[in-house]
């Protein structure tokens, strides 16, 4: 006889094992072996912002490799590691100048559900394929981030793993190296999460009337060891848990910018309204205690926008009149091909080929550019930079 209770056991393991299974099935050797994303030559050479000629000049005269060689008369295209390494060669990198500070930014609302896992990797494989060094920090215990790189959080990663050992009230690491792990994309680095991660929280809990200095001590220390790590990134990616708590407060503490993710609907509106008064007055609270929270920007990205739902539209309207510009422009459009590459444990950059229709990935592929795009010129504009202007604008005046 089973009680209902029980039932939560058993569901619990029913579904790791499951989830399990997906996994395995999205790393068949077939169907992923590492990256397998190719990049035509024109596609190179405007990532790089060159002309083709270019490139092949230096792959004529043995700077460059010779190009990827033709298979069933077409060419595969260039790797991001090949595309790493022209860089180099040809001098593109965007890389920070080393005196600028890198970008540190959370992606946070204290919503579960409004694409903050998403955007974070999303966001991550944008800054990776334009040529960024990349560091995803996955500080949810529900480890959405962790998945969506391929892990299972449940069977591949340990609690010594993750931030754990060092946020710990007794820890066992004294910097975060220890933390970093590759991911398949050359350039992006991440330190994962599970649900042991969690224990942070109901340690400072337990610390009672230490409390107080032991979460002061923690936001110095998180803040400390992601600035140590920093120095070799451009760009530091914060996935924060849905929830005031010890790490979500140590994560703001740490960043230095803050991406706001919301669905253009009503509760999504009034939660993050919420979301922002609650920030303002902790931040207040932190600052009179000593700890500064200091943003180059803070912007809202709608993430999940329905131009098919009037009620989309409306509520996106209420939105831009409420924010101003400080809610990015461009909206991340609902896209099945987004939730079906999710389903794969993969980010619609990883995807070899379409899921859906090749118009639906198209799109959907150049609305994220475009949404990503705008967080990269913000960074950008952080180490004094002006972004490139694209060339559709310089076409449309
Ligand atoms: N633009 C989008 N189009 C389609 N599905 C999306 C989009 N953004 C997020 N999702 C889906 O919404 C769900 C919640 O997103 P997630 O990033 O996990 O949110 P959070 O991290 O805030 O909890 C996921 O199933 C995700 O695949
Ligand atoms: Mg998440």
């Amino acid at each position: 006889m089973h009680s209902e209770v029980e039932r939560l056991s058993e569901m619990a393991q029913a579904g790791e094992r499951m989830i399990e299974r997906l996994r395995k099935q999205a790393f068949l050797p077939d169907s992923r072996k590492g990256l397998n994303i190719r990049f035509g030559i024109a596609e190179a050479a405007q990532l790089l912002g060159c002309s083709t000629n270019r490139i092949r000049m230096a792959e004529d005269d043995g700077r460059l490799p010779p190009p990827p060689p033709t298979e069933n008369g077409r060419r595969p295209g260039y790797s991001i590691e090949a595309l790493q390494h022209m860089r180099e060669v040809l001098g593109a990198s965007p890389a920070r100048a080393p005196l600028d500070r890198p970008a540190m930014i959370a992606v946070q609302n204290f919503k579960g559900g409004v694409g903050k896992s998403t955007v974070t990797t999303h966001l991550a494989h944008y800054f990776a394929i334009q040529g960024y060094r990349v560091l995803v920090v996955d500080c949810d215990s529900q480890a959405t981030t962790t998945t969506l790189f391929g892990f299972n959080p449940h069977f591949n990663i340990t609690r010594e793993q993750t931030l754990y050992p060092y946020l710990s009230i007794d820890p066992t690491q004294t910097d975060l190296l220890y933390a970093v792990q590759k991911t398949p994309w050359p350039n992006v680095d991440l330190i994962p999460s599970n649900l042991e991660l969690f224990d942070v929280e109901y340690e400072l809990a337990a610390s009672g009337a230490d409390g107080g200095s032991v979460l002061a001590s923690r936001f110095r220390k998180l803040k400390q060891g992601l600035e140590d790590l920093a120095r070799d990134y451009d760009v530091v990616i914060l996935d924060p848990p849905p929830a005031l708590g010890t790490i979500s407060l140590a994560v703001m503490q740490a960043a230095n910018a803050l991406i706001v993710p919301l669905a253009a609907t009503t509760p999504d509106f009034c939660s993050t309204v919420q979301f922002l008064s609650m920030m303002d007055q902790v931040t207040g609270q932190l600052s009179q205690a000593g700890l500064t929270v200091d943003y180059d920007f803070v912007r809202l990205l709608c993430s999940k926008f329905d131009g098919n739902d009037p009620s989309h539209a409306m509520v996106r309207q209420i939105m831009e009149q409420t924010f101003g510009p400080a809610l990015l422009p461009v909206s991340i459009l609902e896209s099945a091909e987004i939730s079906h590459a999710a389903l794969r444990m993969m980010t619609v950059y990883e995807l070899e080929r379409p899921i859906g229709s090749v118009r639906t990935h198209k799109r959907c592929r150049a609305n994220l550019d475009e949404a990503m795009a705008q967080v990269a010129a913000l960074v950008r504009r952080g180490w004094g930079l002006a972004t490139p202007a694209s060339p559709e604008a310089v076409v449309n005046g």
